[in-house]
């Protein structure tokens, strides 16, 4: 594994689960979960109307998410911060594999006045580590896949809260329960809905059916160590 360069991925595919659940209690907050192997600093901060960067042909649906940040109390959070990135519809990261333009699918917004976003994206697809490697083998010989179901990863912070690192999911997903990681909360699965009738399409200025999710996310307030 050392000589293959795959420990972080080993590392990340069956220990990474137990360091989040050891290290994070919910406290009421939104559940963290693992941020995986593929976060990237310094993603684009985006101007409304947000939409993750993509390319002119970006395969996939074209889904929206929207929610509000809050604080435990209730509280609507303004000008909260959220580090968004994930894979494509082909379920591939930007920086990670090389056909891909640098931070596509990662952006980073914030939330306006009212603790609410909304941000324009392509549907992810699951994502299957890499099998070639003795960490794939590791997995064949346990018998199992090496997919996770799809999902975005977010970091969200806030400057009187905790930072939370965190993921979503989709309903309907035939991989929530057999996540290779063992990552997936069902407190973190969204439902999606299809908008496809023609006033639907005129708001959003689209002439091809798009989707729509969302999330609110609950953010602890900052503990003082
Ligand atoms: C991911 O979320 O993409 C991921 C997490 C752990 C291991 C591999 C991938
Ligand atoms: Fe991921």
């Amino acid at each position: 594994m050392g000589r293959q360069g795959e420990v972080p991925l080993f590392l990340d595919v069956f220990v990474s689960v137990t360091v989040d659940d050891t290290n994070y209690a919910s406290n009421g907050g939104t559940e963290s979960n693992v941020e995986g192997p593929f976060y990237i600093p310094g993603a684009p901060l985006l101007q409304r109307p947000y939409e993750l960067p993509r390319r002119g042909k970006e395969p996939g649906d074209v889904l929206f998410l929207s929610g509000i940040v809050r604080s435990t109390n209730g509280t609507a959070l303004a000008d909260a911060m959220l580090d968004m990135w994930q894979a494509d519809a082909e379920g591939k990261y930007s920086h990670f594999d090389p056909g891909l333009p640098a931070y596509n699918l990662r952006g980073r917004f914030k939330t306006d006045a009212e603790g609410r976003f909304e941000v324009r994206t392509t549907a992810p697809s699951a994502y299957e580590i890499p099998k070639a490697g003795p960490t794939g083998r590791y997995l064949a010989a346990l018998g199992r896949h090496a997919f996770r179901p799809a999902h975005f990863h977010f970091k969200l912070s806030h400057p009187d809260h905790e930072p939370l690192t965190t993921q979503v999911y989709f309903d309907g997903d035939p991989l929530l329960d057999s996540d290779v990681v063992g990552a997936m909360k069902q407190s973190l699965v969204v439902k999606v809905d299809r908008h496809e009738a023609e006033d639907d399409l005129a708001k959003k200025g689209l002439s091809i059916p798009y989707y729509t999710c969302s999330y609110d996310f609950i953010l602890q307030p900052r503990v003082n160590r």
